[in-house]
C-alpha cells in the first residue's frame, strides 16, 4: 500500500496540463470521489491496525499534494500565464500607459526653452521666505501699502517668516551670491491669501526674469519681451507697454500682447480691447542692486514677472483656474499628446 502511495505521489508531482480542461481532467482523475486518491481512502479499511497511523498520514499528505498541484496548474491558466514550455517568449510585452504632463509644466518648460535660446539660465529659491527676500530687499519699505497688495500668508511674525507672494525674491538671492553679468529666469510656486474663484487661487505659479550687466537699457527689455511674445504666441504678435508701479523697478510697466484668439480685433477673451495683459516688468531699481551689493553706478538691469496659469489659460482656452489644482484626470488627460 505504501508503495502504491509513493508511486502516485511521483506521478502527481510531475503531471502537466496545457489547457484549463486538462486541469479539470486531472482533478477528476485524482481527487474526485472516484479518483485515484479517493480510492485509497476506501482501501484504507483493509490496512492492518499497526500500519494505520503511517498509511493514514501518507494518504492525507498525498491528497494535499494533489490538491496543491492542481490548484497551482489552474492558477497559471487563470492568470493568463502558461507554464514552462507553453510560454511564448517572443510575445510583445504589454505597453505601459504613460502619464501626461501637467499643462502648467508644458507651458513653463516652453517659456524656459524660449529664454534658454537667448542665454537665460534657470534658478530656483525657497517657497518659505523671510521678510528681507520677499519684501525689504525688493524696496518695499516697512508699513508701505504695497505690502498690502500681496495678501501674505505668514508662518511667523517678528521676525517674519512667510510663504512667498512672488518669485521676485529669487532675484535677490541670485544677486546676493553672483556679480553681473546675470541673465536668468526663476520659475516657481507662489502663495496669496485670496478667495478661490474661477479667476484667482491661493496657489499659483510665476516665472521671473532678470538681466543685469553694464549698459542694459529699457530698449533691451522691450526687445527681449517682444522676442518672447512672438515665440510664445506666434510671429504676428504685437506688444504694448503701459506705465505701472512696482517698488523694485523704476520705471515700471505692464506688458500686453495682442489677443492671440481674435488677432487683436476684439473678442470676449480680451474683453473687446484686442489686448491681453500678461506680465509686469521694469528697470531694476538702483536701491535693489545696492541691497545685493551690486554697484548701481556701474550696472543696470531689467526684470519681469508673469503668471503661468494666466498664460496657460489663454493658450488652451481654460476658463477656470481651479482645474489646475484639482487633479481631475478627465481634465489632465486632454494634454497627453501635447
Ligand atoms: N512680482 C510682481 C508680482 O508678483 C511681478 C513683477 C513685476 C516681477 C515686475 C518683476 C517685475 O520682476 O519687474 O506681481
Amino acid at each position: 500500500m505504501l508503495e502504491k502511495i509513493k508511486a502516485l505521489q511521483q506521478e502527481i508531482a510531475t503531471v502537466k496540463a496545457s489547457t484549463l480542461e486538462d486541469v479539470d481532467a486531472l482533478r477528476i482523475k485524482y481527487i474526485s470521489k472516484k479518483g485515484k486518491v479517493s480510492q485509497l481512502f476506501a482501501e484504507f479499511k483493509s490496512v492492518p491496525p499497526e500500519l494505520k497511523k503511517e498509511v493514514g498520514k501518507a494518504i492525507n499528505d498525498l491528497k494535499l499534494l494533489a490538491q496543491e498541484r492542481i490548484n497551482q496548474l489552474r492558477e497559471t491558466f487563470e492568470s493568463g500565464l502558461e507554464e514552462g514550455a507553453g510560454t511564448d517568449l517572443t510575445r510583445p510585452g504589454e505597453s505601459m500607459k504613460l502619464g501626461a504632463r501637467h499643462p502648467l509644466a508644458i507651458v513653463r518648460n516652453e517659456i524656459i526653452d524660449i529664454f534658454g535660446r537667448i542665454g537665460f539660465t534657470v534658478a530656483e529659491g525657497p517657497e518659505i521666505e523671510d521678510d528681507w527676500h520677499n519684501f525689504s530687499a525688493l524696496n518695499f519699505p516697512p508699513e508701505h501699502p504695497a505690502r498690502d497688495m500681496q495678501d501674505t500668508f505668514f508662518i511667523q511674525k517678528d521676525p517674519d517668516v512667510l510663504l512667498r507672494t512672488h518669485t521676485s525674491g529669487v532675484q535677490i538671492r541670485v544677486m546676493e551670491r553672483t556679480q553681473p553679468p546675470i541673465r536668468a529666469i526663476f520659475p516657481g510656486r507662489v502663495f496669496r491669501n485670496e478667495a478661490i474663484s474661477a479667476r484667482s487661487h491661493c496657489i499659483f505659479h510665476q516665472i521671473e526674469g532678470l538681466y543685469v550687466d553694464e549698459n542694459v537699457s529699457f530698449a533691451d527689455l522691450k526687445q527681449t519681451l517682444l522676442y518672447f511674445a512672438k515665440e510664445l504666441f506666434g510671429e504676428d504678435t504685437k506688444i504694448r507697454l503701459r506705465p505701472s508701479y512696482f517698488p523694485f523697478t523704476e520705471p515700471s510697466a505692464e506688458m500686453d500682447v495682442s489677443c492671440s484668439i481674435c488677432g487683436g480685433k476684439g473678442c470676449n477673451v480680451c474683453k473687446y480691447t484686442g489686448w491681453l495683459e500678461i506680465l509686469g516688468c521694469g528697470m531694476v531699481d538702483p536701491n535693489v542692486l545696492e541691497n545685493c551689493h551690486i554697484d548701481s553706478r556701474k550696472y543696470t538691469g531689467f526684470a519681469f514677472g508673469m503668471g503661468i496659469e494666466r498664460i496657460t489659460m489663454l493658450r488652451y482656452g481654460i476658463k477656470d483656474i481651479r482645474h489646475f489644482f484639482e487633479n481631475d484626470v478627465r481634465f489632465l488627460r486632454q494634454f497627453e499628446s501635447a
